[in-house]
């Protein structure tokens, strides 16, 4: 995209009957990093037509145990070579010590790395730069204790306790590749994660609250442990921090007790003891050592392992955390908080890396926004005093469905920056977010990226954009947005199409692990030359880009990515379930939801007993997030001649439309969809 569509100029906003904007607000862009939109353009342009020189620049404030002269090199076009992305290729440096030493180095040893705050309001505690790097060197010495070296796999299955943030730090200290699975899938998924990247250690936890219940890991973490073995992957041991104990229940309940002493499991704090004062060194990686995995759905159901590396990964979350939120490192009054969990890239990229690089004290919440009750994010933001606050459109309506009443009681004077990620924010919550939360005195940032891209692609920067209700606004520095239509031409001005990448970022994803022609497949094939992101987009006569969602088979639940597919192939598990088909239906809240369309064996009826076995197989192979809302039986799936079902009709048929099907002359048979439409009265 080239400037020219942008017609904004700061204090001479376009005025549009439809759109309204948004102006950066005065005392943020007093001292903003980039303050007004023509500084933006100014980078803009110097990081697209000088990007090398742009990127090391911003990688000279990190630090670099031996630095280099190449920059970004890359190739996207597969009918030219191989597919890679490269960034400072030779230079030497080490994320985690660019999060704790370098702070400390800098005089923030006694800075306030992490505010935690748990479940329960009266559990909370503080940590310092110094005392994080403590804990890490300790529990990398541990983790050398047990054989992990440079480049294996350490799975990490944690809930949000501080000891997940101190294990990924610890991996990366000593150049092993983190794996967080989020504690919130089951013990299927997080066996597939430990296969594929055949991991031999796990970290993990007794269990946790979450809001007013237990979650038991351990017997998960079992079971994980059990079905690798059956697939030749031996985990031989587990480091078991023992949470359930220090963290106080919810209603006063006397907290389950969990056996961690037996089999493989070894204690986290016993651990940390043991090895107490062992010096455990930095290992100085290269630019393009690998730095982590994470697992993010893919379309034919199998989980993806998106790899990062070091280099690129750490400049470009470094520079994308500092400028999207404005942080300043000299600024102590600046109290961020990103309620993601580091399950996801989220939390890896701007709960733990970009604010700990960026020398600033975080939040770090265990909870969630609902528990004790729905003010407990604007309770928090009281407490600690919270600048810039960066959640889910997700919450934002959960929250908005309760009341102002929650917000208002809370003193919300400190906030300046309200940042959202994983799914288009609807005007309605974008406003609410920005009047009732942010008393109209805030930026709103949307940020639009993916696990792939590392860090934000499109996205207002909070002292420069005019901000529009529901639009993720202008592409970050270094990123070259295009809309191609079907036929891969590109949409120049406005228009909609898919949304792809042309030139390469540093925070790239460098490969699928161990499956390069998956990645090749998946996000470079469809359009050559191009990265591919899998979401449509539309641009408007500003320039401005509206993510319109996934073109492709994955849906968007709560801003979590979900597989049809990987759905499908759990309800089809069932002894009882011939065929099934999932599709996406829009949700008030969640944004969307999984509708399932079931075809039983032999006459097999849709029982209540039998939906409730339906979804407990999801939630066993997936997670609950997974589960169907809506299981609906189909005597037969609409079909065309070559078999291929045809989700768009049933997307219609689970959003309710009777008409306006589109084209149903190709079906095998075009009966089944008028039994559908009235199978709909009777699904649960
Ligand atoms: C997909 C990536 C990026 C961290 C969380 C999700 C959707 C994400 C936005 C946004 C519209 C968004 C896209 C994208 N998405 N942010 N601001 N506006 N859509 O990471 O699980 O890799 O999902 O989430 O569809 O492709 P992820």
């Amino acid at each position: 995209m080239s400037d020219a569509h942008v017609k904004f100029n700061l204090g001479n906003p376009v005025e549009d009957s439809e759109e309204e904007v948004f102006l950066p607000p005065a005392p943020l862009l007093a001292g903003a990093h980039v303050a007004g939109l023509p500084s933006y353009h100014e980078m803009y342009s110097d990081s697209i037509n000088n990007s090398d020189a742009f990127w090391k620049k911003i990688a000279q404030e990190l630090h670099f145990f031996e630095p280099s002269n190449n920059g970004l090199e890359y190739n996207f076009d597969s009918r030219k070579g191989p597919i890679f992305t490269r960034f400072m290729a030779g230079a030497k440096t080490n994320i985690s010590y660019n999060c704790l030493e370098r702070n400390i180095q800098r005089g923030y040893g006694d800075r306030v790395a992490y505010l935690w705050e748990g479940n329960e309001p009266c559990d909370s505690n503080t940590i310092t730069y110094n005392q994080l790097h403590e804990q890490v060197l300790n529990f990398s010495a541990v983790l050398r204790a047990h054989g992990v070296k440079k480049g294996d796999v350490v799975a990490i299955y944690l809930p949000m306790v501080l000891e997940l943030a101190v294990a990924m730090l610890a991996c990366a200290r000593i150049g092993a590749l983190h794996s967080v699975v989020f504690a919130g899938f089951s013990a299927d998924s997080l066996a597939s994660r430990i296969v594929d990247a055949k991991c031999k250690i796990l970290i993990t936890a007794d269990g946790f609250f979450r809001g007013p219940k237990a979650v038991i890991l351990k017997p998960i973490v079992d079971k994980a442990i059990e079905i690798s073995k059956e697939q030749g992957v031996n985990v031989e041991s587990a480091i078991i921090v023992e949470h359930l104990n220090r963290a106080t229940a919810p209603n006063g309940h006397p907290a389950p007790t969990v056996d961690c002493s037996k089999g493989i499991y070894h204690k986290y704090f016993s651990e940390m003891q043991k090895y107490k004062g062992v010096d455990s060194p930095v290992e100085w990686m290269d630019a393009e050592d690998p730095l982590f995995i994470l697992y993010t759905s893919g379309s034919t159901g199998k989980p993806k392992g998106i790899l990062h590396t070091t280099a690129g990964y750490m400049t470009y979350v470094y520079a994308t955390c500092k400028y999207n939120f404005d942080l300043h490192h000299e600024n102590e009054k600046d109290i961020y908080w990103c309620t993601a969990d580091c399950g996801w890239i989220t939390g890896h990229s701007y709960l733990l890396y970009g604010p700990l690089m960026n020398g600033v004290s975080s939040v770090f919440f265990e909870g969630v926004p609902s528990y004790p009750d729905a003010s407990r994010l604007w309770a928090v933001t009281e407490k600690y005093k919270v600048t810039k606050l960066y959640t889910s459109p997700t919450a934002i309506r959960a929250l908005m469905a309760f009341g102002d009443q929650f917000v208002t009681k809370h003193d919300r004077s400190t906030l300046s920056i309200l940042g959202t990620v994983g799914e288009p924010i609807n005007p309605a919550a974008w406003r609410w977010l920005h009047k009732v939360v942010g008393e109209a005195r805030c930026s709103i940032v949307d940020t639009y990226w993916q696990t792939e891209t590392g860090g934000h692609m499109i996205v207002p920067l909070p002292g420069a954009t005019p901000q529009k209700p529901g639009s993720a606004t202008l592409p970050f520095f270094g990123v070259n947005a295009v809309l191609l239509d079907a036929e891969g031409r590109v949409i120049e001005g406005p228009g909609e199409g898919n949304l792809c990448f042309g030139k390469a970022w540093p925070g790239m994803m460098r490969n699928v692990y161990g499956d390069y022609e998956r990645f090749v497949k998946t996000y470079m094939q469809p359009f050559p030359g191009y990265y591919f992101t899998g979401d449509g987009a539309r641009r408007d006569d500003d320039g401005y880009i509206w993510i319109t969602g996934r073109v492709d088979d994955l849906m968007n639940v709560s801003g979590h990515l979900l597989s049809t597919a990987e759905i499908e192939g759990a309800l089809t598990q069932h002894p009882k379930v011939a065929e099934a088909a999932v599709v996406s239906a829009p949700h008030d809240i969640k944004g969307s939801y999984p509708y399932a369309f079931v075809t039983l064996k032999n006459g097999e009826r849709l029982s209540k007993e039998l939906i409730v076995e339906l979804k407990q197989i999801v939630r066993e192979k997936i997670g609950a997030i997974a589960q169907p809302d809506v299981i609906q039986e189909a005597p037969g799936l609409p079909k065309t001649r070559s078999g291929k079902v045809t989700r768009r009709i049933l997307r219609k048929i689970a959003e309710g439309c009777d008409s306006g099907l589109g084209d149903t002359t190709t079906l095998v048979d075009e009966t089944v969809i008028q039994q559908l439409i009235s199978g709909r009265d009777n699904r649960a």
